[in-house]
């Protein structure tokens, strides 16, 4: 029996009818820039997140990117945010000039929000929140450290369509919020895409520009923008997807509940608070000699994949920040410790079964 980790094939043989009749919809329209799919797209993720304002944009990336721009952040700032991500968080703080500050993270692998206000310093410009894995982080104690020193979050919640803290969906506790639409996610489009909410005007409104080049209209423009356009074909499957986002993370928890079931010992799942709805974009767990667990699974046609082996501080390029082995305790020993689990909403329960008995297997020979 041969367990994917990645749903994107079985995704398509799926949606394979639905995704072809779209694009050739649209490739004979012969439009497929700026178009009426992009802007129904972006009113669609505003009725389901309850934002105001939605731009599709290139990548996840680009999302983090423009909100900080946006906010006015630039060289000197600096930005509180989590050791534990995927190196795009920081890249897009670095690139526009800040730096970004870590804060270790706690039991729920995210940002230790008991933690962060010991790290606002005067030239604390934002707090940017990490939805790891697809669980929204702590977000009560943030948002008051907002308000109380006048700080704006920025949720990187590229990893947070679909997930929800206290009833309400990430990426609507921020100033402005950044999600990814890369094929991997549990809202993913069939190349890099991504998108940026808000309920700011003006926010909104220098990020439709700075997608497109700054332009106003052909002949005028504001400033120099860049071209971060989510294409038209993108779009349109993203909307398709999106009513089907619901279904795959009830399946995504599903299986996560199962491998509560089997799963015996040597294992940590991360448990979810009753307030909150984890969209499992990763199911990460916790292991003891997590390198050999994985050579084990991979005899069995079971793959897996390590969410990262390296915290943020600890990359070459994170070298100029000044930050040393040691310093996120927390961040480091998850690092060693953690590994995804095969669980996406195409695998069925013997699959799933198969999975955990090969994990209790492997800690019973030992
Ligand atoms: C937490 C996090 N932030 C940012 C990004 C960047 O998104 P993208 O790949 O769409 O640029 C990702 C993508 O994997 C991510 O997981």
């Amino acid at each position: 029996m041969k367990v994917d980790l990645i749903d994107i094939k079985h995704r398509y043989f799926d949606e394979h009818k639905i995704i072809l009749k779209s694009i050739n919809k649209l490739l004979k329209k012969g439009n497929l820039v700026l178009t009426e799919e992009v802007s129904s797209f972006e009113k669609r993720i505003c009725d389901y997140t309850g934002m105001k304002y939605c731009l599709g944009l290139n990548s996840g990336t680009d999302a983090l990117m423009m909100s900080l721009w946006a906010l006015g952040i630039k060289k000197g700032d600096e930005v509180i945010t989590t050791p534990v991500s995927f190196i795009a968080s920081i890249g897009a703080i670095a690139h526009i000039g800040a730096k970004p500050v870590f804060v270790d993270i706690q039991d729920d692998l995210n940002i230790n929000s008991n933690k962060i206000e010991q790290a606002i310093t005067n030239k604390t410009k934002a707090i940017m929140p990490v939805h790891w894995g697809g669980r929204v982080c702590d977000m009560d104690p943030i948002v008051s450290l907002g308000k109380k020193y006048n700080i704006p979050i920025i949720e990187d919640a590229a990893q947070g369509m679909g997930a929800y803290y206290k009833g309400r969906h990430s990426g609507s506790f921020s100033t402005i919020s950044a999600f990814s639409g890369h094929p991997l996610k549990n809202l993913g489009a069939i190349g890099d895409s991504g998108f940026i909410i808000t309920n700011k005007k003006n926010l909104y409104e220098k990020i439709k520009l700075y997608r497109n080049h700054g332009m106003v209209s052909r002949d005028k423009t504001s400033f120099f923008g860049v071209n971060s356009r989510i294409d038209a074909v993108n779009a349109e499957v993203l909307s398709f997807r999106l009513k089907k986002l619901k279904s795959v993370i009830s399946k995504r928890n599903r299986n996560v509940k199962l491998y509560r079931k089997y799963l015996k010992k040597n294992i940590i799942i991360p448990s979810n608070k009753s307030f909150e709805l984890n969209s499992y974009v990763m199911f990460l767990v916790l292991c003891d000699k997590r390198d050999k667990l994985q050579k084990y699974l991979s005899r069995f046609k079971i793959q897996s994949l390590v969410y990262y082996g390296t915290p943020l501080h600890l990359h070459g390029a994170s070298r100029k920040l000044g930050y040393k082995k040691g310093d996120f305790p927390k961040a480091e020993y998850i690092c060693k410790k953690v590994l995804a689990l095969p669980h996406h909403q195409h695998l069925n329960q013997k699959q799933i079964e198969f999975v955990a008995n090969k994990v209790n297997d492997f800690y019973s020979k030992k």
